[in-house]
């Protein structure tokens, strides 16, 4: 990776980013050591969906498996997904409610907190076999993770000596999530979106504002988000890991001369396109703030979204270097009244692997991964907005991306002239 430490460099005119980092394997590895089992926090899933007792889910931190579960106690616990034995896949179904996880291959059986209970022919069969005698079942328990819920948004950590969920967060973030689960939610359903695409081209789509206004023809031509119509702001916490961009409408309704000035060139300012069934953009006010448009992105792998009345979580699993896939799961409060029910519904239509909106995000992550293929020497460049991985009362910048790769160079030891 040596290689490409020199092209990784803020210059007069911009950030650069070697496009190596989303096809080679070596990188893809120093990742998942130093960034998902890392000195960090990942999300692993929300408490609505573990209500009860002995209420699991499998899942994975980067490329690990995981199990989410709530003990007899209702505890939340996370454990490596693999048997102490010899390494199997524990729970091999997505969710479900047991009293122990059961290997399938040797069946060594596991409470709820993780410690071995069983083993099956421990003391031989008719005085044959068996275990040493200094086999002890103590020594076996499931390898657990650090677990903190805020909340209900439940993250886990592969580190000992990572700091508190909270600090890691920073306090803006904090704030926008105790916004959103304001009080207990119902889960409405989950897409699962497979990209043939690297991780990052997610999280550099889900750092830029810049690109909201201009490749996504619905934002653009029925107003949800238009850079003349509503303002916005791109913030970072302090460490610059996770991003927060919000919009909000201007007090001051939309200038048509404006817009057509603005977007007179731009492919996804359309006006002769029309809604057929305009109830798909109706909705409520829910939120006293006024912000219509909420993006999240917290390193290294959760989105939280709220535009117009959709609610959703977006998790990013990494498969390859090229394959990584985005679980979403929607969400509405648990006291929404059958209409909102309905809103929201509705609304769903605008995101996803399929979205009015969304479709466009998972397509312009492949297109970068199909043409950077063989060329990993030459680089992106990152210069909206100036450069710089600043916080901005504007939308117009590709700040927060660099705020990322900075980060990125970061936790895996590379050289940015930015990190330091
Ligand atoms: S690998 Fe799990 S019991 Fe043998
Ligand atoms: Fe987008």
């Amino acid at each position: 990776m040596d290689q490409f430490k020199k092209p990784w460099t803020a210059s007069p005119d911009g950030y650069r980013v070697p496009y190596a980092v989303f096809t080679d394997q070596a990188y893809y590895d120093q990742e998942q050591e130093h960034i998902f089992r890392g000195e960090t926090w990942s999300f692993v899933g929300l408490e609505a969906e573990l209500p009860n007792k002995g209420d699991f889910k499998s899942t994975t931190i980067g490329d690990t498996p995981v199990i989410v579960t709530r003990d007899q106690t209702g505890q939340l616990r996370v454990f490596k997904n693999l048997c102490m034995h010899r390494g199997a896949l524990l729970v091999r179904e997505p969710r479900g409610n047991v009293k122990s996880f059961d290997c399938v291959y040797h069946q060594w059986s596991f409470d709820l907190t993780g410690a071995l209970r069983g083993v099956p022919m421990r003391r031989g069969v008719r005085g044959d076999g068996g275990m040493p005698a200094a086999f002890d079942m103590v020594n076996f328990g499931l390898d657990a993770l650090r677990v903190e819920s805020l909340n209900g948004v439940i993250f886990a950590s592969f580190s000992r000596t990572v700091e508190s969920l909270a600090s890691y967060l920073g306090a803006e973030i904090v704030e926008t999530i105790q916004r959103i689960f304001n009080r207990p939610i119902r889960i409405m359903g989950d897409y699962h979106q497979y990209i043939h695409g690297n991780w990052k081209l997610y999280a550099e789509n889900t750092r830029d504002p810049y690109h909201g206004s201009l490749l996504h023809l619905f934002h653009n031509t029925f107003g949800i988000y238009r850079a003349t119509t509503q303002s916005g702001v791109s913030h970072m916490d302090a460490t610059k890991r996770h991003s927060l961009l919000k919009v909000k409408p201007y007090a001051a309704t939309s200038n048509e001369s404006d817009d057509n000035e603005v977007y007179k060139d731009v492919r996804s300012y359309n006006t002769e396109f029309h809604l057929q069934d305009a109830s798909v953009l109706a909705g409520r006010k829910e939120f006293d703030d006024g912000v219509t448009l909420i993006i999240n992105a917290i390193f290294p792998n959760l989105l939280l979204q709220q535009i117009a009345n959709t609610l959703a979580v977006r998790q990013s699993v990494t498969y390859a270097p090229d394959a990584f896939e985005i679980v979403w799961t929607l969400f509405g409060y648990a006291d929404d009244d059958e209409e909102m029910q309905m809103i929201r519904m509705k609304q769903a239509n605008l995101i996803g692997p399929a979205g009015l909106i969304s479709m466009e995000d998972g397509e312009a992550v492949e297109i970068v991964q199909d043409a950077v293929v063989r060329d990993g020497k030459m680089t992106s460049i990152l210069a909206m907005g100036g450069g710089h991985s600043c916080n901005t009362e504007h939308m117009i910048t590709e700040g927060p991306i660099i705020g990322f790769w900075e980060n990125y160079c970061r936790y895996l030891g590379l050289t940015s002239e930015r990190a330091e």
